[in-house]
């Protein structure tokens, strides 16, 4: 198994991390643009194998894709980063170009290689990388709800006073401030409605918190945050790997499901060895609809950009 991590910044680097110490594949592959970066993240993250027992091989390459060469699963994290103030859509106009051009370098090199997009604005960029590929779809996916869902998860149980792995929550719609969707309805407490443990005021500060979840560490960071981004990245690449066929929030294209097509938006999907593999129906109320119906909205106004570039 061999896994390529586009983007040896923060997120990338620590993707790696978790990839190589859940021994995802024997061979890893960590590439950046910037001269050395990658080979030195990757030299310093294999002097840790022999403290945290790993035996993947993690290589660097500046830009030089021959050596991701029949890579199983590319992870794209390239691109520029948010800054405090900056909403992830408006990176578009610097990102778009980016993620076009390593997904092309990633598919000549490994043309059936499953690709997990991280670079935001996430949800365009995935589209980008769809159309831009012409790939089957479920070999894109876009990671931003399983990220989302774990905020979502932290801020439950700061509020209710619990452990974090004792709840299920869920996230979907765009991944953006203002489009994703905390569905406080289905969210539970070891099987019971979180709604059972908190009021409603609260219930609605948790959601509003974990909509802002980016911004409020990009704002104590001064850059995007990487430890939830990065471990989210390895979550996905795991499911995918181990045939998991686990049930995540992601972002994937969607041919009339949840009443939307044409678009690339997060719905909770099960992962497997072919990419995405199914997509779970909710059964929405009509209000979460009408939510996820203006996330679509925006994410399709974002989208109308590209042709813009
Ligand atoms: C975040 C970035 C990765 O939400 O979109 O932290």
């Amino acid at each position: 198994m061999k896994i390529t991590v586009v983007g040896a910044g923060a997120v990338g680097a620590t993707c790696a991390d978790n990839i190589a110490r859940k021994e995802l594949c024997s061979e890893l592959v960590l590439l950046d643009i910037k001269e050395g970066v990658a080979e030195g993240k990757a030299m310093d993250l294999m002097q840790t194998a022999t403290l945290l027992g790993f035996d993947t091989r993690i290589t660097g390459s500046t830009n030089d894709y021959a050596k991701t060469a029949n890579t199983d699963v590319a992870v794209i994290t390239s691109g520029i980063p948010r800054k405090p103030g900056m909403t992830r859509e408006e990176l578009i106009g610097i990102n778009a170009g980016i993620v076009k051009t390593v997904v092309q370098n990633i598919l000549q090199h490994s043309p059936n290689a499953i690709i997990i997009v991280i670079s935001n604005p996430m949800d365009t960029m995935t589209y980008l990388a769809l159309q831009s590929s012409g790939l089957p779809k479920n070999r894109i996916i876009g990671m931003g709800g399983i990220l989302d869902s774990s905020r979502f998860k932290y801020y439950l149980s700061t509020a209710i006073g619990c452990a974090a792995t004792d709840l299920q929550g869920v996230v979907i719609g765009g991944h953006g401030d203002t489009t994703m969707i905390p569905l406080a309805r289905l969210a539970t407490y070891q099987g019971s409605p979180v709604a059972d443990y908190l009021d409603a005021d609260t219930l609605k500060k948790v959601v509003a918190d974990t909509m802002i979840g980016g911004a409020t560490l990009t704002g104590l960071l001064g850059t995007s945050a990487w430890y939830a981004p990065g471990a989210a990245g390895a979550a996905l690449v795991e499911s995918i790997v181990r045939d998991e066929k686990k049930l995540f929030p992601c972002c994937v294209s969607l041919d009339g499901e949840y009443g939307q097509k044409d678009i690339c938006i997060g719905v909770p999907v099960i992962i497997g060895k072919n990419g995405w593999e199914k997509i779970i129906d909710y059964k929405l109320t009509p209000d979460e609809q009408a939510a996820f119906n203006k996330s679509a909205d925006a994410v399709r106004n974002m989208n109308a950009v590209l042709a813009t570039l």
